[in-house]
């Protein structure tokens, strides 16, 4: 197994690393809670949920009874395995963009006509790499290319294998919610880029009835507000900040002018913070925005790509119209 790495810094440090991060205010992470604690309202990029406890929280919420995506779009996957593989083609190489723990790349490898290569991306590389060996033990004459990068700040990949067909992007878990709609126009057309003559095969979560959301992010374990608190609890490990996590509560909602669900992290009392030697002061009630997750029509999505220059093809969906699938021609 090769690595390909497009960071400057380890997304997940050694141990060793962690002892000394209360030293780096110059890591990504730093720079950029410093920046949305100073903003007002204040907000962090729900990238940083997945440090490798983070990551291993969010394959728990995969799992729970309200969590309705995961086992949806497996459900889509599993139903239309051998027409999207026919949408694949022969020989063709497969980039998942927030590959996760690679359950899902399964059902498709699974369908497909001798797959060239599978390049995984992810931010939390100790996990991808775990992930990635016990794919290998399943799939082992299969070409694994793991790439451990920060996919909304580049798109640097390893040119196509050599007689490979067409290169197909696979972003499934309606990740693309998590963008701005800005900010998945650029994705978007970045992927067109390093897609271009192939496609993208892209999961998106549909509106619907706002209580069957707000039961998907508010579950009745407390999973998903772990996962939630967990920023914190990273800030607290790799930066040496001083959040005390019993002072601040999971809030989940679904903005129906917005379409999508909105976490925050709301300050249970008055508090100051201490985060590489700066302090921040919280009032009882303020938040810290942790995360947006943009609910979809088909229509909508359709629209989104066909302005980042894809050509939508066939959609897939649940019995109950809970999630979509897309094959979207890339650019030529
Ligand atoms: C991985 C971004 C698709 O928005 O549903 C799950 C993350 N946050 N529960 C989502 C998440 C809270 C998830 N995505």
């Amino acid at each position: 197994m090769r690595l390909f790495s497009t960071q400057r810094h380890n997304a997940d440090p050694a141990p060793v690393a962690v002892a000394t991060a209360a030293a780096r205010p110059e890591s990504e992470f730093a720079h950029d809670l410093l920046a949305g604690l100073a903003a007002q309202p204040r907000s962090i990029s729900p990238k940083y949920f997945y440090d490798a406890r983070g990551s291993a929280l969010f394959d728990q919420i995969c799992e729970l009874p309200e969590y309705y995506p995961t086992r949806t779009e497996l459900q889509i996957l599993q139903t239309h395995a051998s027409e999207i593989a026919a949408c694949i083609g022969p020989r063709a190489e497969l980039v998942e963009f927030g590959a996760g723990s690679l359950r899902k790349v399964r059902l498709l490898l699974d369908a497909m006509d001798r797959p060239a290569r599978y390049l995984p991306i992810d931010i939390s590389g100790e996990h991808l790499l775990q992930s990635v060996a016990r794919l290998q033990q399943a799939y082992s004459g299969l070409d694994v290319f793991p790439v451990v990068a920060d996919y909304t700040r580049d798109l640097i990949l390893p040119h196509t294998s050599v007689g490979a067909g067409r290169r197909v992007g696979f972003f499934p878990g309606s990740t693309i919610g998590n963008f701005s709609p800005a900010q998945a126009l650029h994705f978007l057309r970045l992927a067109g880029r390093v897609l271009r003559g192939g496609a993208l095969l892209l999961g998106a979560d549909l509106v619907k009835e706002p209580a069957l959301l707000h039961a998907a992010y508010n579950d009745a374990q407390g999973v998903t507000a772990a996962f939630n608190l967990n920023v914190l609890a990273r800030a607290n490990r790799e930066l040496g900040a001083d959040f005390d996590l019993s002072a601040f509560a999971h809030s989940a909602f679904y903005n129906a002018p917005e379409q999508r669900i909105e976490m925050h992290l709301m300050s249970r009392r008055s508090q100051r913070i201490r985060v590489c030697g700066q302090t921040f002061d919280f009032a009882e009630g303020d938040s810290l925005h942790t995360e947006n997750s943009h609910k979809f029509t088909i229509d909508s999505l359709r629209h989104l790509a066909v302005a980042a220059g894809f050509s939508p093809g066939p959609v897939w969906t649940d019995a109950n119209h809970l999630f979509s699938l897309h094959w979207l021609q890339a650019p030529t």
